[in-house]
């Protein structure tokens, strides 16, 4: 039986928290990441259709949009060995770890060739929070560090992600491309009762 009673709770204390601070980016790390940081260490409350893995490729699952569009969450799902292009994402977004692990390796553009540098990489472990934005850093590749076992990651964003005109990048050539993510699943969780 899930705890869809943490998840209700938590939309409910991150539309308190964008109420109190709006858009002020580095107030909601600060207080957000906790947040996400409690949720992703208590792994009771995500109902099994939104932690499917798909063969084909990572899964990202809406579980609520503010109903203002000022931040939504959603679930994504790695099977064994899958991995996302290099992307942005143009708006602050968290990442929490809460089943696996994942492998985050951030880039950058050099301004004098146009090309994608790689900056770092780390490996995010259960209860590990990524920060992504234009200000801290917003071009990265995640993969499941897993080739043997499903990982599942909670991530939060500063807009309605799935429909933001955002870009993939080519290592090779530097080129980007216009990428809108959408969502995998038709219908949302109901936290309501
Ligand atoms: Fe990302």
């Amino acid at each position: 039986m899930q705890n869809l009673t943490r998840l209700k709770t938590f939309i409910q204390e991150f539309t308190r928290l964008v109420d109190r601070i709006g858009d002020d980016e580095q107030a909601i790390f600060v207080s957000g990441k906790s947040l996400l940081q409690d949720l992703v260490l208590h792994d009771d409350w995500l109902p099994e259709d939104f932690a499917k893995a798909d063969l084909n490729r990572y899964q990202q699952y809406l579980l609520h949009c503010d109903p203002l569009e000022r931040f939504s969450i959603a679930s994504f799902v790695w099977g064994p060995g899958q991995c996302t292009p290099i992307h942005d994402h143009t708006v602050w977004g968290m990442v929490g770890v809460m089943r696996g692990g994942e492998l985050c390796e951030e880039f950058c553009v050099d301004d004098s060739t146009g090309l994608i540098v790689a900056e770092g990489k780390h490996l995010l472990e259960i209860g590990g929070v990524d920060l992504v934005s234009p200000q801290v850093g917003d071009i990265h590749r995640v993969s499941n560090s897993f080739n043997d076992q499903v990982s599942i990651s909670i991530h939060i964003y500063g807009a309605n992600i799935g429909i933001v005109n955002r870009h993939t990048y080519d290592l090779d050539t530097g080129n980007k491309q216009l990428f809108v993510s959408g969502y995998s699943n038709p219908s949302l969780p109901n936290v309501w009762g």
